[in-house]
């Protein structure tokens, strides 16, 4: 059996979580629409809906809160900042951001040039998506095929497929594509590795073609930990030395800092070399973030992320992050729960499809799933999967997603392998009850990014 790694951290504040009765759970997700999104975060016990803001920093990071400097210019926390970006990833220029999509936002209006042009992407984050689409562009995903088997491993089930990406830019004029970006790890896929040999060989593409070629930075950390830990010839480097070397292949990256930077609010656009792009990044930051040296951060929060950028790269916390992890999706298969395996970094995504196999994609399969498992126990997780895909953009169909997964994140630093005894223990009863379920449909369906607001009901 997998034993998890003892937590490198004792507690020293606590904030109570408590259980609602199961009628109370009922009421409220129902009031909710059946879209955990509408909860009152009260009515939860275990939050598993992201990793996103939701991890708890240490007590460095507090005690550099009351260190916040809240010059509108030039703030003494924006140049500690500066100096962990360029420490960490050997970059002289970045900018603040509020978080991962006000990068998106700034980065890809500089970088799509005519409508209609491309962004290859192994796979593309929903607000990733959103922007590239915001932008006029049009996102495609190369992924390996190995990611749509969960139960086949396969190490780095975020790389690209090399020979896809290829073929595509062969047979498309190079002005048609804007930009490629790598997510490391692959989030929509099951928070999967991408290999330091794949970072390498897209960059060898990207160069040959003439492409720019950027990193979606959210979870770094994990992804460089993932290569010491899983590529030939990583094992005696650091983790500082394989994010420099990641970052040394692609000639920026937009970064939400509320996953592997561990803070609750904050995130960075980082350029190499390009200062003519930095001088459009600068150009378009001031009005919709801020100016240069806050970019919708106050100080005392670039403090915190200065900090948190480096505790980040901590190798005894990265061991224990990703075993913590690991331990949940080692129970939850001993006990016969289908999962993307291996097990990614931030989360363990439980395979639907496999699960609820009564349950076609258009009635959403993972996010009946989800809502069991929260009336059954006050865990709330999330949807990844064809709910969240949406539909066509031109013809209005519901698109099928390839895979239907239910998210379990786990915040950093916040809840305790106990706790994910709990989750396995939940599910694993679950498991037996599922056939009985019902598929869901709308109530009101937005048109962008519904997931977030949209409401739904039962088929009777
Ligand atoms: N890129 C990736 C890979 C992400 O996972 C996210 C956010 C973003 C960009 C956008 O960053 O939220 O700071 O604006 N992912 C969260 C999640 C929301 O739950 O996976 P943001």
């Amino acid at each position: 059996m997998y034993k998890p790694v003892a937590e490198p951290f004792r507690i020293k504040m606590v904030e109570p979580i408590k259980m609602i009765s199961r009628e109370e759970r009922e009421k409220a997700l129902i009031e909710a629409g059946y879209n955990p999104f509408a909860l009152k975060a009260e009515y939860v016990y275990i939050d598993l809906l992201t990793d996103s803001g939701t991890g708890a920093m240490s007590d460095y990071q507090w005690s550099g809160m009351m260190l916040g400097d809240e010059s509108y210019a030039g703030s003494r926390n924006y140049y500690n900042l500066q100096e962990s970006v360029r420490d960490l990833f050997d970059y002289p220029y970045f900018v603040p951001v509020h978080q991962g999509r006000g990068a998106e936002k700034v980065l890809f209006s500089n970088l799509i040039k005519k409508k209609g042009q491309y962004v290859l992407g192994n796979m593309h984050f929903d607000t990733t998506m959103a922007h590239i689409e915001l932008n006029g562009g049009r996102p495609l995903n190369f992924v390996t095929d190995k990611a749509f088997n969960t139960t086949e491993p396969y190490d780095w089930k975020g790389n690209f497929d090399l020979g896809k990406l290829e073929d595509f830019i062969k047979t498309h004029d190079r002005n048609d594509i804007a930009f490629i970006i790598i997510t490391i790890t692959c989030n929509s896929c099951g928070g999967q590795p991408v290999s330091m040999e794949n970072i390498k060989s897209v960059s060898a593409i990207a160069k040959k073609y003439g492409i720019r070629l950027f990193i979606d930075a959210a979870r770094y950390a994990e992804n460089a930990y993932f290569i010491k830990r899983r590529e030939k010839g990583y094992q005696n480097k650091s983790i500082a030395e394989i994010v420099k070397e990641m970052f040394s292949y692609v000639e920026g990256f937009t970064m939400s800092a509320k996953k592997d930077a561990i803070v609750n609010m904050g995130g960075l656009i980082g350029i190499k070399e390009d200062e003519d792009l930095f001088t459009a990044v600068k150009t378009t930051l001031i009005p919709y973030e801020g100016f240069v040296s806050y970019g919708g951060l106050s100080g005392r929060d670039m403090e915190a992320l200065a900090r948190g950028l480096r505790e980040g790269v901590d190798e005894a916390y990265l061991h224990y992050r990703i075993s913590q992890v690991e331990y949940l999706g080692s129970r939850l298969m001993e006990g016969g729960v289908p999962i993307q395996f291996p097990t990614g970094g931030h989360a363990v995504f439980v395979d639907a499809k496999k699960m609820l196999p009564h349950i076609p994609y258009y009635q959403f399969p993972a996010q009946v799933l989800t809502n069991a498992l929260y009336i059954e126990s006050g865990i709330r997780a999330v949807e990844i999967g064809s709910f969240l895909l949406g539909r066509d953009g031109e013809t209005g169909e519901q698109l099928e997603s390839p895979l239907e997964l239910m998210r379990l994140t786990i915040p950093r630093r916040v809840y305790t392998n106990s706790h994910m005894d709990y989750i396995a223990d939940s599910l694993i009863s679950l498991k037996d009850k599922v056939n009985q379920l019902k598929g869901l449909e709308f109530d009101y369906e937005p048109k962008v990014l519904r997931h977030f607001t949209a409401k739904l009901r039962p088929i009777k």
